[in-house]
C-alpha cells in the first residue's frame, strides 16, 4: 500500500515552494501573461532555492530530493505561475533525470552541475512539425561522420527553447531501423547551426519560452550521444513517463488552486442575502471541485511514490496526467463560473489557470496517448505494481 504521510522534509518543501509562489511568482504574472514576458527573475530565484534541479544527486549538484518532494513544489508553484512551473519540470523531470539515467559520467559531470544550479536551463527537442503524438517518425537526421554527427531538422513547441543552453535531441541515425534508428543528443546552443524560431503566441502558458527550433549541420562530438546507438527512442519514451509525473503535478495545481481562490470567493461574495457558498447551486459545485481534486491529488502522489520506491510507474503516470488535466479543466471552469463576471477578466487569476490547464491535455503526451499507453497495459499486471 502506498502510505502519503508526507516527511518533515517534504512539508517544509511544499512551504517553501508555496512562500515562494506567493511573494515571488504571484506579483506580476498577470502583466507577465498579458506581454508574453518570460520570467527571467523568477527563474533566477527559483534556481537559487534549488527547485531547478530538485531531484538531482547532491554529487551533480542537486537537491537530492525524492520525487513526491519534487511534486508537492511543482503543485504549490502551479497553483501560481504555469510559465515558471513548466521551465521547472522539463529541467528537472525531462533533462536532469535523462542525463543522470542514462548519461555518461562525463556528461553527468560536465552538464548536470550547471542544469541542477539553473546557470544553464535545458529543452527537450522531440516534438516535430510532422511527429507529435507518433514520435517514431523523425525527420530530424544525425548523419554518422566518423567522431561527430552532423544534425539537421527541425523541432516544435520547444519549452525553454529560447534561453535554455542545452538541448537534449532526438534523431534518426539509420531510417531502415525504425525506432531503433533513433538517438539523443546532447547539444549545446551556442554551436554553430543552431537557430532558434519566433517566440509563439499561445492560449495559456503565454509567459513560458515555447520556440521552433532549426538544426542546420550541427557538428556534434560522438561522446554527446546518450546511450548505446539506437537508444534514443526508449530513451525519449522512459524519460517521459518521468515527466509525465511532473505535469500531472502542474495539472493537479492549477486544478487546486482554481479551488482555493473559487472557495475563498464564494464565502465572501454574497447574493440573496447570504455568501455564494452557502446557495446549495454553489456548495455542491465546490463539493465537486474538492472530490476531483483530491482524487487527483492521490494519483500523483502515488505515481511519484512508485517512482520513488522503484517501481513500475509507466501506467500511473499516465492515469495521474490523464486524469489531473482533465481535472484541471472541469475545475478550473468551474472557478470561473463560480466568480461569475469577475471570473472572466484577468484580476481574478481564474481566467488564466483555465487557460493554462489546456496545454496540460497536450504536452508530454496528449490526453489520447496516456489512454494508449494505459490500454496497452492493461492485462499485463502493471497496472497496480503497488499490490505485487
Ligand atoms: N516507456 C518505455 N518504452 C516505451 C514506451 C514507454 N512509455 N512506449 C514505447 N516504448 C518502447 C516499446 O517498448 C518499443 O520498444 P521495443 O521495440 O524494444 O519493445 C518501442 O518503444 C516502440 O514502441 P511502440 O511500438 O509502442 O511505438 P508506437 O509508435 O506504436 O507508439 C507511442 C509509441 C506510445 C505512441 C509514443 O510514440 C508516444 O508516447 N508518443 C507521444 C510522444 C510525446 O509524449 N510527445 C511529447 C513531446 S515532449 C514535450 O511535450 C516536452 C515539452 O516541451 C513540454
Amino acid at each position: 500500500m502506498i502510505n502519503f504521510s508526507l516527511t518533515e522534509e517534504q512539508l517544509a518543501v511544499k512551504e517553501a515552494a508555496r512562500e515562494l509562489a506567493q511573494k515571488s511568482l504571484k506579483p506580476g504574472v498577470i502583466e507577465r501573461d498579458s506581454t508574453m514576458t518570460y520570467p527571467k527573475d523568477q527563474i533566477r530565484e527559483m534556481s537559487e532555492l534549488g527547485f531547478m534541479g530538485m531531484m538531482v544527486d547532491p554529487a551533480y549538484g542537486g537537491g537530492g530530493m525524492d520525487t513526491l518532494s519534487y511534486v508537492l513544489a511543482m503543485e504549490e508553484i502551479s497553483k501560481i505561475d504555469n510559465s515558471c512551473s513548466v521551465a521547472m519540470s522539463v529541467n528537472n523531470s525531462l533533462v536532469c533525470w535523462g542525463i543522470e539515467k542514462y548519461g555518461s559520467e562525463a556528461q553527468k559531470q560536465k552538464y548536470l552541475p550547471r542544469l541542477a544550479s539553473g546557470e544553464w536551463i535545458g529543452a527537450f527537442c522531440l516534438s516535430e512539425p510532422e511527429a507529435g503524438s507518433d514520435a517514431t517518425s523523425q525527420r530530424t537526421v544525425a548523419i554518422d561522420q566518423g567522431d561527430h554527427y552532423l544534425i539537421s531538422g527541425t523541432k516544435n513547441w520547444i519549452t525553454n527553447g529560447g534561453t535554455s543552453k542545452l538541448h537534449i535531441v532526438i534523431a534518426q541515425t539509420d531510417v531502415d531501423k525504425g525506432h531503433r534508428g533513433i538517438n539523443a543528443f546532447l547539444v549545446e546552443t551556442d554551436w554553430e547551426g543552431v537557430s532558434i524560431g519566433a517566440k509563439e503566441d499561445k492560449l495559456g502558458i503565454r509567459s513560458s519560452d515555447t520556440h521552433t527550433i532549426m538544426y542546420s549541420d550541427v557538428k556534434v562530438p560522438k561522446e554527446n550521444r546518450i546511450g548505446e546507438d539506437g537508444f534514443g527512442f526508449k530513451f525519449a519514451m522512459t524519460v517521459l513517463n518521468g515527466g509525465r509525473i511532473g505535469i500531472a503535478a502542474q495539472a493537479l495545481g492549477i486544478a487546486a488552486g482554481a479551488y482555493e481562490l473559487a472557495l475563498a470567493y464564494a464565502q465572501e461574495r454574497e447574493a440573496f442575502g447570504k455568501p455564494i457558498a452557502k446557495h446549495q447551486a454553489i456548495a455542491f459545485k465546490l463539493a465537486d471541485m474538492a472530490t476531483e481534486v483530491e482524487a487527483a491529488r492521490q494519483l500523483v502522489y502515488r505515481a511519484a511514490k512508485l517512482k520513488d520506491q522503484g517501481k513500475d510507474f509507466l501506467s500511473a503516470a499516465s492515469m495521474a496526467k490523464v486524469f489531473a488535466s482533465e481535472v484541471a479543466m472541469k475545475v478550473t471552469t468551474e472557478a470561473v463560473q463560480v466568480h461569475g463576471g469577475y471570473g472572466y477578466v484577468k484580476e481574478y487569476h481564474v481566467e488564466r489557470l483555465m487557460r493554462d490547464a489546456k496545454i496540460t491535455q497536450i504536452y508530454e503526451g496528449t490526453s489520447e496517448i496516456q489512454r494508449l499507453v494505459i490500454s496497452r497495459n492493461i492485462g499485463k499486471g502493471e497496472l497496480y505494481p503497488e499490490f505485487a
